[in-house]
């Protein structure tokens, strides 16, 4: 490891479920032969953090640990692999290793395949989320074309995710119907110039996501709340459905009427980007992540509200957490 680097870094860290998270110095990490560090630019805090933070993500990992699961920044240093050296000096989004600290610290270890280069005119603080939302949407967008859906249906619409949707699924051609909670949201959506949206707490609802849903043949949905709504969509759509649910965001259990099951052939299942990425090959993953670049501004681009700190973390989260639709808060190192 070069002698410029710092001996001790600043880490946001986890050390126990359910606490807010500490401020803390700690040595940097060691490299593995085909691992990389990445000086951290900035890191998002996503929906999957917030879980992760509170024991409900589908990944654990040994306490202490810095949080965070993407973020931008540039490779300082490489391990032994050869094929490495042209990776030093380079600018990148980066994705958590499985094993240790995540991206809200100064410097992260993670192996190279978890680092897409970022583009000239791709700056840091997008870079830092073009992962886990950019590429669920892509994920999500396809399961519908090789479904052979004619329409499909969001939930959460007017998240930095359903935005993403929005727009690539009219870059795709696919009539899109949007399900959003909230009055303000509906304006965000049409702000967008998104055809259809519907607003699921309005009381013709059920009736609008019915008539829609069939006259569109929406035979897919892309749901990121769960709870009662998973199965207000089955009720809704046309028999011999699938919702997709990839979100819980209601915190609470899908609940669904077995008779959708049983007598309408509906299908519930789920989507998780760590699936999606065991089964997509690394060529296919570095052509989606170009194409995604090269469209960013257009397609996947993301809003912050906020940046803060690491040391101010809390504030961070429980700022995110009171207005989650105004966009993504930012953390980045002290300065
Ligand atoms: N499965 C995967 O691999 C994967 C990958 C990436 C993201 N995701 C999921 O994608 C979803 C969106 O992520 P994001 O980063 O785009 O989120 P985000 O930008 O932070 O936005 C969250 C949105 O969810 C809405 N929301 C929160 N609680 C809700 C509820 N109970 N019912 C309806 N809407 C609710 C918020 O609306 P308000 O302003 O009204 O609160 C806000 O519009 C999350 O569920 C995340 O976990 C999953």
């Amino acid at each position: 490891m070069p002698t410029t680097l710092p001996a001790t870094m600043q880490v946001v860290q986890l050390t126990e479920i359910g606490r807010p998270p500490l401020v803390v110095q700690k040595p940097l990490p060691m490299l593995g032969d085909t691992d990389v560090l990445v000086k951290i630019a900035a890191a998002p805090i996503n929906p999957s953090d917030l879980m992760f933070l509170q024991g409900r993500y589908g990944l654990r990992k040994p306490l202490p640990v810095a949080p965070g699961f993407e973020g931008s920044g540039t490779i300082v240093a490489v391990g032994k692999a050869w094929w490495l050296r042209p990776y030093l000096g380079q600018r990148v989004a980066c994705g958590t290793p499985d094993d240790g600290d995540g991206t809200w610290a100064e410097y992260m270890r993670t192996p190279a395949m978890r680092c897409i280069p970022l583009q000239p005119k791709v700056s840091l603080a997008q870079g830092a989320m073009l992962i886990v939302n950019p590429l669920t949407a892509w994920g999500l967008v396809e399961l519908s074309h090789t479904g052979r859906h004619a329409a499909a249906i969001q939930t959460a619409a007017a998240s930095s995710l359903g935005l993403m949707i929005v727009r690539h699924a009219r870059r795709m051609g696919l009539p899109l119907i949007n399900i959003v909670r909230r009055a303000e949201q509906v304006a965000i959506l049409q702000a967008e110039g998104a055809t259809y949206i519907l607003n699921s707490s309005e009381p013709d609802f059920m009736n609008r996501l019915a008539d829609l849903s069939h006259q569109l043949k929406a035979t897919i949905a892309f749901d990121a709340v769960g709870g009662d709504l998973t199965g207000t969509l089955l009720t809704g759509m046309p028999n011999g459905s699938r919702v997709v649910v990839y979100g819980a965001l209601a915190g609470d259990r899908v609940y669904v009427n077995p008779a959708e099951l049983i007598f309408r052939q509906q299908q519930v299942e789920g989507f998780w980007l760590s699936d999606w990425f065991r089964v997509t090959s690394l060529p296919r993953l570095l052509q989606i992540g170009s194409q995604i670049q090269s469209t960013l501004h257009a397609d996947f681009r993301s809003t912050v509200q906020a940046t803060y700190p690491f040391s101010r973390v809390n504030a961070a989260l429980a700022h995110y957490q009171r207005q989650m639709s105004a966009g993504k808060v930012l953390l980045v190192p002290d300065a």
